[in-house]
């Protein structure tokens, strides 16, 4: 049986598009099989372009091995050069070649119209109110007054929530039936109110301690109802709504979000959101609420209490301190 030779200079074309297909096509479709995707994994272009690259010096390689070789890739080629398969497509290919190649060359050096690239900043302050810098989170540290109302509180067994979470704290004591509502926090600042409470003897800090752990739950709650869609459980900007805007929006655990900024400037974005924002936020724009329309100012600032304890973070401290 006579064997099916192709010469050499056919074989290099066929390599070329045969090792051109696997890469486009092939991979994809195997990746599709291992991970079990619904869409295949595309070769970014720049391995494409490693991978043809490799292959052209293989084949260069594997040519100029011997001069056989050499003589086999380069028969049909001469052959057609000196007009062995017809003068026109001589002409046609001695043409064609140059001009592409010049059309290519025009393609990647003529000037085009495009946007020009616009960088976006990340914490834009043109219209920061400058009296909003030095702004302290109002719940964080509790004026003395507001420790002593939550200690009447405390001792009255009627200790206040917010509206937002008032029904599931009613709903919880009718369940447990506790000697005290506080006992809903099982942590050791409140334990430890809880019997000073019953000695007694109520020491400011603990229940500073204590009114604080109040303000991170409620803090946590609101954030939960309001923030979490789109900023996330993980505060990571990996909220369920979060894929559907092109401003992701922030990742708080990130150290260059609510870390880099005063708490006053925290507060600022919280209030006014998106629409608050000056134009050197742009090109795109964030999908914050402003929450100065939905949420009192106490609320917020539990919120961002909230926010950065779940981040694991702590504010940047203002330069005047
Ligand atoms: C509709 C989705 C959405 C909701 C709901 C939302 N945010 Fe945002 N948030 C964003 C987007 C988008 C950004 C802009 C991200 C950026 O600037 O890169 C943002 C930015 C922020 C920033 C600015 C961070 C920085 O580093 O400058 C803070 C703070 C923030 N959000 C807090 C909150 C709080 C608190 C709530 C709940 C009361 C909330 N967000 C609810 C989408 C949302």
């Amino acid at each position: 049986m006579k064997k099916l030779r192709i010469g050499g200079f056919l074989s290099v074309v066929v390599t070329l598009v045969f090792v051109y297909a696997l890469v486009k096509w092939g991979i994809p479709a195997v990746s599709r099989e291992v991970t079990t995707l619904p869409f295949p994994l595309p070769v970014p272009g720049a391995l494409m372009f490693i991978y043809m690259v490799l292959t052209v010096i293989a084949l260069f390689l594997f040519v100029t091995f011997s001069d056989e070789g050499l003589d086999d890739f380069l028969r049909p080629v001469k052959k057609f050069l000196r007009g062995g398969y017809g003068k026109i497509p001589r002409a046609a290919v001695l043409v064609a070649v140059p001009a592409l190649i010049g059309w290519q060359f025009y393609e990647i050096t003529v000037p085009k119209v495009e946007v020009p690239a616009s960088l976006r900043i990340q914490h834009p302050s043109s219209n920061f109110p400058k009296s909003f810098e030095a702004k302290q989170n109002l719940v964080a540290n509790p004026t003395d007054a507001q420790i002593d109302a939550f200690i009447e509180q405390a001792k009255a067994n009627e200790v206040q929530f917010i509206p937002q979470v008032q029904e599931d704290v009613e709903n919880w004591s009718d369940e447990m039936d506790p000697d005290h509502v506080l006992e809903f926090f099982p942590v050791e600042p409140v334990k430890q109110l809880l019997a000073q409470l019953e000695s007694g003897t109520v020491e400011k800090e603990t229940a500073k301690a204590a009114l604080m752990e109040k303000n991170l739950f409620e803090g946590r709650a609101l954030y939960a109802m309001n923030c979490r869609p789109c900023h996330g459980d993980s505060v990571a900007g990996d909220g369920p709504m979060a894929d559907g805007f092109k401003l992701r929006p922030i990742d708080f655990t990130d150290n260059g979000t609510i870390e880099t900024i005063v708490e006053g400037y925290t507060f600022w974005r919280v209030t006014n959101g998106g629409p608050g924002l000056p134009t050197e936020a742009t090109p795109w724009d964030s999908a914050m609420p402003e929450w100065k329309l939905s949420l009192t100012e106490e609320e917020r600032w539990k919120i961002i209490l909230a926010e950065y304890d779940l981040a694991q973070k702590t504010p940047r401290i203002p330069e005047s301190h």
